[in-house]
């Protein structure tokens, strides 16, 4: 089985920076700049709280999108409460383990980062969420809600939230089993670990609105993705509401 259709589809879906006339060569030197230091470093995340949080149905009724931020840091347990809704383990017996979203055939080639930006008790910077202890791992330091913004069509609301999930997928890990139908699956699984998110937002009162219109090449290379096997597929904004 190859995945040369779901890998032209994702290529040919991509929003390009050239029809927008902006100058992409500038854009592209300032996402460079950014990446102020590589740096390797774990930080742990506030255990999940599982018995606290407003019934289902008042949060599911309350979600909205929204794109006003107030400045106001997010606390860092709110930050790890998202995560665990979005992409944490909820089940683990041995090596095998399930997460709070479902995925097609427990693949998770779904990987979530962050940046964050406005949080109490956590350096602003990139970061990847390791599941399997519940933890962060710092690449860069930096605040990158500008370039960020820049790369998702100048939409602003992202440079002024506290935080931002970033959800991409690693294709090969579903094409190892689904060939091209992965990727049809892949989008599924990051619907359901960003409406997770989306939840968990509303429930530590908190708003947040999804995007996915962006430059996808400008997004992969600020989180320094091997395109040939990994893609950025949706970001989320975080923050309290202004
Ligand atoms: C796949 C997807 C992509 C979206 N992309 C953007 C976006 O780039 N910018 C934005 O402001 N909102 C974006 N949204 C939010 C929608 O505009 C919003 O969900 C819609 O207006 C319905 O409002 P509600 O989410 O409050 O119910 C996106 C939503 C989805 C599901």
């Amino acid at each position: 089985m190859t995945e040369e259709i779901g890998k032209a589809f994702q290529d040919k879906t991509k929003y390009q920076r050239e029809p927008y006339s902006q100058g992409h060569l500038e854009w592209q030197q300032r996402i460079e700049k950014l990446k102020i230091q590589m740096v390797d470093k774990s930080v742990s995340l506030p255990e999940p709280d599982f018995t606290d949080g407003k019934p289902v149905f008042q949060v599911i009724s309350r979600r909205r999108s929204r794109r006003e931020f107030a400045r106001k840091p997010v606390p860092l347990p709110f930050v790890s409460q998202v995560l665990w809704a979005a992409s944490g383990l909820s089940f683990r017996k041995g090596d095998f383990y399930l997460k709070t979203a479902p995925s097609a055939g427990a693949l998770y080639p779904v990987e979530t980062y962050l940046s964050a930006q406005l949080v109490d008790g956590l350096e602003s910077g990139l970061y990847r969420y390791q599941a399997e202890n519940h933890s962060l791992r710092m690449k860069y330091a930096g605040n990158f809600g500008p370039a960020l913004a820049s790369s998702a069509l100048n939409q602003d609301f992202l440079s002024q939230a506290g935080f931002v999930l970033l959800f991409t997928a690693v294709f090969t890990k579903g094409c190892w089993k689904y060939g091209d139908r992965a990727f049809r699956y892949i989008y599924l699984d990051a619907g359901h670990a960003a409406q997770n998110a989306a939840l968990a937002a509303v429930s530590c009162g908190l708003i947040c609105c999804p995007v996915a219109a962006f430059f996808d090449d400008e997004i992969n290379s600020i989180l320094d993705l091997n395109p040939a096997r990994e893609g950025i597929l949706y970001l989320m904004a975080f923050g309290f509401p202004a």
